[in-house]
This record gives C-alpha cells, sequence and structure tokens, in this order.
C-alpha cells in the first residue's frame, strides 16, 4: 500500500486549500482495477470545503461505482472522523494512510470506525 498512498501524496500537490495551505490527496482503487483521485477544495466559507477523500470516492460514484465496490483507498493523511464514515459506508476493506510519524497504517472499516452507527431496520 505504499505506493498507493504515495501516488495520494503526489495527488494533494494538486488540492485548491488557499486558507488552510493543508493538502491533501487520496486515490480510490475499485474491485475491478479503475482508480480514482482526490484533493481537498476548499471554500471561502470554510464548512463548505471538500475533504479529498468525499473528492475521490464522488468520482468513483459519479463512474457508477457502488458501496462494496471499492478494494482500497489510500490517503496522505488519517482520515478525519466525517471522512471515516464515509470509508465506512463505502465498505472499503482496506484504508491506508500515513501518520504523522511518517508510517503507513493500512485498516479495515471497524478498526476506522469501530462500533459503527447504522441506519436502524
Ligand atoms: N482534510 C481532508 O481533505 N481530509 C481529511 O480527512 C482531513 C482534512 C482537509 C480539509 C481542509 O481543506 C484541510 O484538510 C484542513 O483541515
Amino acid at each position: 500500500m505504499k505506493e498507493l498512498v504515495e501516488r495520494a501524496e503526489e495527488v494533494a500537490k494538486r488540492a485548491y486549500a488557499p486558507y488552510s495551505n493543508y493538502r491533501v490527496g487520496a486515490v480510490v482503487r475499485t474491485t475491478d482495477g479503475r482508480e480514482f483521485e482526490g484533493a481537498n477544495v476548499e471554500n471561502a466559507a470554510y464548512p463548505l470545503t471538500q475533504c479529498a477523500e468525499k473528492t475521490a470516492i464522488g468520482a468513483a460514484a459519479s463512474a457508477g461505482y457502488r458501496p462494496g465496490d471499492l478494494a482500497a483507498v489510500a490517503i496522505s493523511a488519517s482520515p478525519c472522523g466525517g471522512c471515516r464514515q464515509w470509508l465506512y459506508e463505502w465498505r472499503v476493506p482496506a484504508v491506508s494512510y500515513r501518520r504523522e510519524d511518517g508510517s503507513i497504517a493500512t485498516v479495515s472499516p471497524d478498526e476506522l470506525l469501530p462500533d459503527s452507527w447504522n441506519l436502524p431496520g
């Protein structure tokens, strides 16, 4: 997964992050071998900012992929809480990211978001 995280780090360079100057990149790999990239896209109205993970998953969703169709997601940084919920929804079996200490973590959905909330029923 090191190679895919390094790709995400390249994607991060294309982020639009003029407010935080913190660039994040993500690469989604589908079960049939396609890849989709995403970077964070900020807005002057800060809460409207879009995280890199959502950009990448949104690109896969827009191409017709659905939860269960994603084999792996690599991110240049540890995903925020909201993105962990997105990654959980998409049942990504392997989420890899660069930790602040430089190491690479690869985690399952339950490690990403333990005891997760689900729609009742
Ligand atoms: N960001 C992401 O793109 N993904 C995350 O999981 C955490 C945060 C972005 C949002 C914002 O543009 C910048 O990082 C600083 O919070």
